[in-house]
C-alpha cells in the first residue's frame, strides 16, 4: 500500500469519526427533547385525572407531584391554619408510631379468606397510615374514618381523590355517636389519648368475627386535648376490655411515652 492511501484512510477515519460524534450529539439531544415531552405528558395525565402513580419516583420533582404536597398546597390555600397540623401529621414521629403499628400488623397479613371490613377512630387526615395499612390487608372492602372535624374530611377527600384507593372510604363524625350493630374485621385508633375508651362502644359490634383492635395512647398528659392518656400498655389493655392481647409494647418518644395494644374482647 502507498503511503498517499494510508493518509487518505486516515482522513477518511477522522471524517467517519465527526460525523459519528455529531449523530451522537443529535441523538442525544433529541432523547432529551423526547423525555421532556413525555414528563409533561405525564404530569398532564396526573393533573387531569388525579392519579398517582408510584412509578413516577424516577422522575424530577416527584415530591412536588406527591399527593401528600398537593394536599399540603390545597390546605396552604384554603385552611392556612391547618398547614402545621399536616405537615405534623408526616412528621418523622407522627410516621414512626404508624409504621410500628403496620410492620407489627403485617405480622398477621389479615384478609386473605374474606375481604375486610375497617374502622379508624379519630382518623385525623387518614393518610400516610392508610398507605401502610394496605400492606397488612391482603384484600381491604371498606374503611370507615371517624373525626368530628370537618376539615379532616376535606383533606381525606383531596387525598381519595389523588390516590385513588380500590376500596370504599366513607366518613364519620364522633366515633361515639354511631349507633348501629355492625360486623368489622378491625377497630384501629392511633389516637386513644383524644377520646374515650373504645371499648365504650362494644356492644355495637358483632363477635362474628370479633373485631380486632389495633389501639395506641399516650402518657404525653401536658396537653389540653389529651383527655385520656394512660401510663402504660397493660392499662391501655385493660381500660379498653382486650382479654386476648395479641401483642403489646412501648416506644419512648423522648419527652414522652407511646404505647400499643393489639388484640381482641
Ligand atoms: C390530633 S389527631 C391524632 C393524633 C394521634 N397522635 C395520631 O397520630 O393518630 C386526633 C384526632 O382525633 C379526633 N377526635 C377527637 N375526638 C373524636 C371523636 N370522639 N370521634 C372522632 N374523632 C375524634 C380529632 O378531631 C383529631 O383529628
Amino acid at each position: 500500500m502507498f503511503i498517499k492511501d494510508i493518509k487518505k484512510a486516515e482522513v477518511d477515519l477522522k471524517l467517519l469519526n465527526r460525523d459519528r460524534r455529531v449523530n451522537v450529539a443529535e441523538t442525544e439531544k433529541l432523547q432529551r427533547m423526547i423525555d421532556r415531552k413525555k414528563r409533561h405528558l405525564d404530569q398532564q395525565v396526573i393533573d387531569d385525572t388525579g392519579s398517582y402513580e408510584k412509578n413516577k419516583v424516577d422522575i424530577e420533582n416527584v415530591i412536588e407531584w406527591s399527593p401528600y404536597m398537593k394536599v399540603k398546597r390545597f390546605l396552604d390555600e384554603s385552611f392556612p391554619e391547618y398547614s402545621s397540623s399536616l405537615l405534623d401529621s408526616i412528621s418523622d414521629g407522627q410516621y414512626e408510631s404508624k409504621k410500628w403499628m403496620s410492620e407489627i400488623l403485617k405480622y398477621w397479613k389479615f384478609g386473605s379468606k374474606e375481604p375486610w371490613k375497617i374502622e379508624i377512630a379519630g382518623s385525623w387526615f387518614g393518610w400516610p397510615f392508610i398507605e401502610l395499612l394496605e400492606e397488612c390487608v391482603t384484600k381491604i372492602e371498606s374503611i370507615d374514618l371517624y373525626d368530628i372535624d370537618e376539615v379532616c374530611h376535606e383533606v381525606v377527600r383531596k387525598y381519595i381523590y389523588h390516590f385513588k384507593p380500590k376500596y370504599k372510604i366513607n366518613q364519620y363524625h364522633d366515633f361515639f355517636e354511631r349507633g348501629d350493630e355492625r360486623i368489622r374485621h378491625m377497630i384501629i385508633c392511633t389516637s386513644c389519648e383524644h377520646m374515650p375508651d373504645i371499648a365504650t362502644m362494644k356492644e355495637y359490634y358483632k363477635d362474628t368475627p370479633k373485631p380486632i383492635l389495633a389501639l395506641q395512647s399516650n402518657d404525653y398528659v401536658d396537653l389540653r386535648e389529651h383527655e385520656n392518656c394512660v401510663e402504660s400498655y397493660s392499662e391501655l389493655a385493660q381500660k379498653n376490655e382486650i382479654e386476648n392481647v395479641m401483642y403489646q409494647g412501648e416506644r419512648d418518644f423522648g419527652f414522652y411515652k407511646r404505647f400499643m395494644v393489639i388484640g381482641t374482647w
